[in-house]
């Protein structure tokens, strides 16, 4: 904790820098979190024979391609509850990938919960198509990862992971910051932040290998925003 730079306080939690210290707890925390994504309990509850415990896998799978550049770029932010030591939410933000990185960083999976990753693939390229200059480089962090374990929701630690996030991103010297809101929540967050929406799908409608896979998801979610903030 000593080696962590602490950005704010409040109360008990600790706003700080996401180290080594505490990458494994980061990125199981991370795993556990994202099962909670409307979009995983929606799946969840449609489709009897999917787990908590394989969708938990494919995240802890697909996180675990980001740990280093989340780690090693340093413009991740947790937020650490003193009282036990543990990661009560996080902002975990790594250099904006290219299409080719995208595709070449994520293994191709065949559970249907790859439908996240492809929407947010579809939702990159549309996005950089309508502003290009995201894509220069080392112009645009994408804020990848942002949750908050549920015993601490709703009181405005998304908010402030995002909003303490962006001077350590713009001391780095970039110019954009971007996020793919997947909740409601995290679009409330984008926006309360300053940030601008520049796509957005009705993920209710999508086609995803011939069916209408997240028609189920409840309001007020369903729509993926790709935001977009100039620092
Ligand atoms: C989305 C998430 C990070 C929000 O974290 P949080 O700390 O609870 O959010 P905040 O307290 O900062 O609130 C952010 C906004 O969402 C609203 N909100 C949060 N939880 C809410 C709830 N259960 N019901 C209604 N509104 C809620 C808040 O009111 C606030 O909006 P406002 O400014 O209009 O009042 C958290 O719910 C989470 O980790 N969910 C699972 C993972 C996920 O979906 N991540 C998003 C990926 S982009």
């Amino acid at each position: 904790m000593a080696e962590n730079k602490v950005l704010y306080k409040d109360g008990d939690l600790s706003y700080c820098i996401l180290t080594q210290d505490y990458k494994n707890e980061a990125h199981e925390i991370l795993a556990e979190i994202f099962c909670d994504m409307p979009a995983c309990q929606t799946r969840l509850e449609c489709n009897s024979k999917l787990t908590r415990k394989i969708v938990k896998e494919f995240w802890f799978q697909y996180i675990g391609c980001d740990m280093y550049d989340f780690i090693t770029e340093g413009l991740s932010v947790i937020a650490l509850d003193t009282k036990n030591n543990e990661i009560a939410g996080i902002m975990a933000t790594r250099h904006l990938l290219t299409c080719a990185e995208y595709k070449a960083r994520y293994p191709k999976h065949e559970y249907e919960g790859a439908i996240l990753v492809d929407l947010c693939a579809i939702l990159d390229e549309e996005a950089t198509k309508k502003m290009p200059e995201l894509t220069e480089p080392n112009k645009t962090v994408e804020m990848a990862f942002l949750g908050v374990h549920s015993e601490y929701r709703g009181k405005n630690i998304a908010n402030n992971l995002v909003r303490l996030s962006l001077p350590v991103i713009k001391a780095a010297g970039y110019t954009y910051a971007s996020l793919i809101a997947t909740s409601y929540f995290s679009s409330r967050v984008s926006e309360k932040n300053g940030f601008t929406s520049i796509h957005e799908i009705d993920v209710r409608s999508l086609l995803w290998k011939g069916g209408k896979t997240l028609q189920n998801m409840k309001e007020p979610h369903g729509h993926y925003k790709y935001w977009v903030k100039k620092l």
